[in-house]
Parts: structure tokens; sequence; C-alpha cells
């Protein structure tokens, strides 16, 4: 069989990279994919339509490019195209994809649509309200705010509705931040459409886990969500989860404090309850799901959906699959992923992020990436590239030359997380590039 891969980060080389070990695939395109992806065996990039085109001539492009070479699977990486109904139109086509349809999809393109299916089906949550104008918002924060800095009033969290890249959450402190977020969401539009309705959502305290998971749900039959074993992002730039959000620093997999008793409270508090509203709202969710989880007193909260598998959640938790991927990814497009079994190793895997210097800022970018490939080779990590791309000439080392903020992550295998964690900075020590930057912590007690 052939696969397809739409994306180009490092989420999208990990499951190329996967799905390339299958037994059932014998090949992999990835639309765009990138540097990673063009090195990898049995894998091929694919540039249709060069720099920026408008989301639907992509797609359409998309499936002209699967009909012609007999591509058989399609997998989605990104949420963008799931929002803007790839799937949809593919299924129109006649061909398979991994990956929801538009109506599913405003779980993660509308936070206040979520927060509905949340209230709606019992999956525990934090408690928010939706405004679509700033003046009832600015009189939400003021009664919320009413106690003053020094009355112990917890942080009001403020959350754009739409997609935004990361930067539509601000957990404000005081009135002043409160109101001025809303205005330059609302009245400013610095977000664009993303901030014309927005949340004012209640504070939450704690560790914050991801489960991503399979989900085949179609209308009519029962649905079934497999989840993976947790993982943990580092969000913020700097050691101790200082400075500004990224798109994530390093993951590892799984979470030893997720433990036991927390993953059957999640079991019964948000994932059995989602299952009932996707097959309730009638959708056909042939895909992943990302829970974005916070633990409050030994509780489990949904922070978020996200219809996609997380960035950098991915190039922890794919290294540990035992099972077929590529299997996976036909029983979730068949809706037989009822009788699938999922097998993971046993021990961790710590998968660093290294950014370019200025990242989340303004980045350096073109540097090339250089390997101590004996140094490397001795930790058995596995390079996943992100903002990388191929290129020639430069220092001996990885063919690769540095193109966004997040370039690269190192995902390394081990016995226990100490291990993992262990192996994963003496794979990140046997790469350099200008500017190479990274957290020591990840995996570490912050979360
Ligand atoms: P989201 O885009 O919803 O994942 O939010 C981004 C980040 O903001 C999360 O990963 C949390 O760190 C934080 N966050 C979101 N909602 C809350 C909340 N209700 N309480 C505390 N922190 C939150
Ligand atoms: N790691 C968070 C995300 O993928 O959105």
């Amino acid at each position: 069989m052939k696969a397809l891969i739409i994306g180009g980060g490092g989420r999208e080389h990990a499951m190329a990279w996967k799905l390339a070990q299958s037994e059932k695939i014998e090949k992999v395109y990835a639309a765009p994919g990138n540097g990673g992806t063009a090195g990898e065996k049995n894998c091929e990039n694919v540039d249709l339509l060069g720099r920026d085109p408008a989301e639907e001539e992509i797609q359409e492009a998309l499936i002209r490019y699967v009909i012609k070479e007999n591509i058989d699977l399609t997998v989605v990486g990104p949420e963008a195209p799931l929002a803007a109904g790839i799937s949809d139109r593919f299924r129109a086509a006649g061909l398979a994809i991994v990956g929801p349809g538009a109506a599913a999809a405003r779980l993660e393109a509308s936070k206040a649509y979520a927060k509905g299916f949340m209230e709606k089906y019992g999956v525990r949550a934090a408690r928010s309200l939706a405004f679509t104008e700033a003046r009832g918002a600015l009189e939400a924060l003021k009664i919320h705010f009413a106690g003053g800095k020094t009355g112990g009033t917890p942080p009001l969290v403020i959350k754009a509705d739409g997609l935004a890249a990361g930067k539509g959450v601000v957990i404000a402190a005081d009135r002043a931040l409160a109101e001025k977020t809303v205005v330059s969401f609302m009245e400013e539009k610095t977000l664009g459409d993303a901030g014309k309705k927005l949340l004012l959502e209640e504070f939450l305290n704690g560790p914050e886990v991801s489960v991503l998971a399979a989900v085949s749900c179609v209308p009519g039959k029962k649905g079934v969500i497999l989840p993976f074993v947790s993982a943990r992002d580092h969000k913020r730039r700097f050691d101790n989860d200082q400075g500004p959000n990224t798109g994530g620093m390093g993951a590892i997999a799984p979470v030893p404090d997720f433990n036991a008793a927390l993953q059957e409270d999640f079991m019964e508090a948000i994932l059995t309850p989602t299952l009932r509203g996707l097959e309730a709202e009638g959708f056909d969710y042939r895909g992943f799901i990302f829970f974005g989880l916070l633990i409050q007193n030994g509780k489990c909260y949904l922070l978020e959906y996200n219809v996609r598998l997380g960035d950098p959640e991915t190039q922890a938790v794919l290294p540990l699959l035992d099972s077929d991927f590529g299997e996976l990814c036909m029983a979730v497009e068949n809706g037989a992923l009822n009788d699938f079994r999922l097998n993971w190793k046993p021990g961790a895997v710590c998968a660093p992020v290294a950014v370019a210097a200025g990242y989340p800022g303004d980045y350096r970018k073109g540097d090339p990436i250089a390997l101590n490939e004996t140094a490397f080779a001795k930790t058995r990590a596995v390079l996943f590239a992100a903002g990388a791309l191929r290129s020639s000439g430069g220092p001996a080392g990885t063919g690769l030359r540095s193109s966004g903020g997040r370039v690269l992550a190192v995902s390394a295998y081990g016995a226990n997380a100490a291990d993992a964690r262990k192996k994963a900075y003496e794979a990140l020590g046997a790469l350099n590039f200008e500017g190479m930057d990274y957290r020591r912590d990840i995996g570490g007690k912050t979360s």
C-alpha cells in the first residue's frame, strides 16, 4: 500500500517514520514534508503548488495527486486542513483518509463550540462563559476582579474562540491585563477572526497531561476511542516553565505521575462522555483526538480537545508503540478499531526540541546542522526534523539546514524516564547549529 501524510512538522516526520515501518506500507509520501521525511527510507516529499496557495486549492490538488498515484490511504497531521474540510472532500471523492470531518473539527477550531459540547455531554472541564461582545466580557471580568488584586482573587483565563497558533490564551492575574486582552482580541482584532468571540474561564492549577487517542466513530454505529500512553509537553520557552508559550519545547511519555487512579478518572469523567457525544452528534470521526488535561486535587479536567495528534507529544509516543501504525490507521479508517489491540513497549521516551536563536520571536534560519555520528549512534536516539530542510554543502552532518523556529527533536528511548532523559541529552549534545538552544529540564519535575 501507499500512504500520504499531510503536513511538514516534527509530528509528521514521526508519523512518516512509523508508517514507513509498517508491514503493509511500501511507500510514504509527505506533502509538503520536511528535510527529515525527504531523507527517510521509502519516503518522498510532494510539493504540488509551491509556496502559500489557498487551502482549498491545495486540497483539490492533493485529491488529484492521490488519484493519479494510486495512493491508498491519506493521514492528516495538522488541524488547519481538517477545519477546512479536507476529510469531507476526500471522502466525497471516494478516497480513504484518517482525520475527522469539518463538523467534528470544530472541537478544536472553536473553543466556544468545544465548551458547549463538554457541557452538553458532561465532560469534566473548567467553568467558562462565552462572549460575542467586548462589553459583556468587560462587565463579567469587573465582577470577577471586584475583590481587587489583594483580595486573593484567582487569575482569569481568557481564550480566543478560533485557531490562534498558541497565541489565543492569556492567564490574567489582574483586571488591567484582563481588560487589555479583551480589548486586543475583540476590538483591536489582533488575532483576526479568531478573537471575535472569546471565553472567560476559571483558572485551574496543576500539572498537565496530554492523552492522544485513535478514534473510529461513524454515524449509526458504536464508536471506539483507543487511548495511547500518556505524554507531557513542556510549552514554555525556558527551564522551570519560565518565559513565553511556544509550540512545545519537548515531551516525555509516559507521564510518571499519571497513575492508575487518574487514568481511571480520565476514562470515566472525560473519555467516555466524549465518545457518547461524538456518537450522539452523528459525527464521522475517523482520526485522532488529543485530550489536553489538567490535574487538580487528584481529578482530571479537560482544558481542550485537539482533533489531531500533538506536536511534540507524537515524537515521544510513537517510538513506544509496539503495534503496526499502518494497520492502526487502516483500522481507524475502516471502522475496525474495536478489534484492534494497541501494544506499548515498556520504558520511556524523552524528546527535547532544539530551537533556533530568537524563537519564539524572530529567529535565525538557514544554518547547517552538524552531527557527531558516533556519539549520536551510541544513544540510539532518533532525529525528527521539524523546521529543517535538506541541503547540500556545509559541515559533515545531518544534511539538514534550519528553516523554522522549532528545528528538530531527538527521541531517546530508555528503560525508565531518567534513562531516556540522559540519552536524549547526550543525543542533543551530538548535534549542533549556530544559535541552537533547548530546555535542559524536559521530563523533569515541572510540567
Ligand atoms: P489551550 O490552548 O486551551 O491548551 O491553552 C494553552 C495553555 O493555557 C494550556 O496548556 C494551559 O497551560 C493554559 N490553560 C488553559 N486553560 C486553563 C485553565 N482553565 N486554567 C489554567 N490554565 C489554563
Ligand atoms: N503539544 C500541544 C499541541 O500539539 O497542540
